[in-house]
C-alpha cells in the first residue's frame, strides 16, 4: 500500500456494505485504477476518542501484520483530517460479504455431506443430491465449512506468530472472496503483544465488548491473550457449523450471573 496518510480514492456510491454502532463500511473505487474497495469511516456522531482510536489501531495493526491469503488486504488509509475526527481505512472489497449473513442466507442451499441421505447417493431418496445436480453453483457443502475453518485457523496462527491478538473473532468479522476463500477482517479490538513484555493484555473495562464470543477470563477481567482468541475461534466454529446461529440463546443478556454459569459449565466438563 502507498502513503497511509492521504490516500486518493473516490467514494463512488452510497452503497453501505456494513454498518456498526460507530462506523460504516461503504463500497468505493480507487481514483486511479478503478479497483473496488471497502471504505471504513466513523459515523459523524461517533467521533469520540475511543472510536477514532479503534480505527487508528486497525490501520496500525493491518499495516504491521503484512499480507496473508486469509487476512483482508490493506489498501490505504487517510488520516489527513484526523484533527477534525475524520479517518478512513481502505481494504480490498470481498464480494460475498460477511460470513455470518452469507451462512444465514444459504441455509436452504446447504448440502450436509455428513448426512445419511447425502451419502447414499440415491436420487430418489435425496432431495439434496437432485438439487445439487441441477444447480451446484447456488449451494454450499460441508467441505466449504471445513475449508473456511481451516483458512481462519491459518490466519489466526499467522497473527499469533506476529504476537497479535485479534480480540473480536466471529463470523461477522470474516469475509468471503468466493466460496473457497475466507479472510479475517475488523481489527478494531486487536492488540499487539510485542509492544508489551507479557502474554496477555487487560483492556479498559468501559469499552463495548462482543460478549457472545468472549472467553471467561475476558468477560470476568477483560483479560485478552492468544488463548482467549482460541476460545473465540471455538465459538466461530460453532457459528459456522450451525450456519450462522447466535451463540447462546437469543434472549440471554450479558450479566455476571451469565459468566458464573459459563464457569460452572466449564468446571462440570473438566
Ligand atoms: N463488509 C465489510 N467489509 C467488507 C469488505 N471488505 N468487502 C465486502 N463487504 C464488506
Amino acid at each position: 500500500h502507498r502513503d497511509l496518510h492521504s490516500f486518493p480514492t473516490r467514494r463512488s456510491s452510497d452503497l453501505v456494505l456494513g454498518s456498526g454502532q460507530f462506523g460504516n463500511v461503504h463500497y468505493g473505487t480507487m481514483a486511479e485504477t478503478g479497483q473496488p474497495v471497502a471504505v471504513k469511516t466513523l459515523k459523524s456522531d461517533c467521533q469520540a476518542r475511543t472510536y477514532i482510536k479503534s480505527l487508528l489501531i486497525e490501520i496500525k495493526i493491518l499495516s504491521y501484520v503484512g499480507p496473508h491469503d486469509h487476512i483482508v488486504k490493506l489498501i490505504g488509509a487517510n488520516t489527513s483530517r484526523l484533527a477534525q475526527g475524520q479517518v478512513s481505512l481502505y481494504v480490498e472489497y470481498l464480494q460475498l460479504g460477511d460470513l455470518e449473513n452469507y451462512l444465514r442466507g444459504m441455509r436452504d442451499n446447504f448440502v450436509d455431506c455428513t448426512s445419511a441421505e447425502a451419502k447414499t447417493g440415491s436420487k430418489n431418496t435425496s432431495k439434496y443430491l437432485q438439487f445439487n445436480d441441477l444447480n451446484p453453483d447456488s449451494q454450499i457443502r460441508t467441505c466449504n465449512l471445513f475449508l473456511w475453518s481451516v483458512q481462519v485457523a491459518a490466519a489466526m496462527e499467522f497473527l499469533g506468530s506476529k504476537k497479535i491478538i485479534h480480540g473480536d473473532l466471529a463470523t461477522r468479522n470474516i469475509l468471503l472472496l468466493n466460496k473457497t476463500c475466507a479472510k479475517i477482517t475488523d481489527f478494531g479490538l486487536a492488540k499487539q503483544l510485542y509492544a508489551y513484555d507479557t502474554n496477555y493484555i487487560k483492556s479498559a473495562k468501559n469499552t463495548p465488548v462482543p460478549w457472545r464470543s468472549m472467553a471467561i477470563e475476558s468477560l470476568r477481567e477483560m483479560c485478552f491473550s492468544p488463548e482467549s482468541d482460541i476460545w473465540s475461534f471455538g465459538v466461530t466454529l460453532w457459528e459456522i457449523f450451525t450456519l450462522g446461529d447466535l451463540p447462546y440463546t437469543a434472549g440471554v443478556q450479558f450479566s455476571m450471573d451469565f459468566v458464573e454459569q459459563l464457569q460452572e459449565i466449564g468446571r462440570a466438563h473438566v
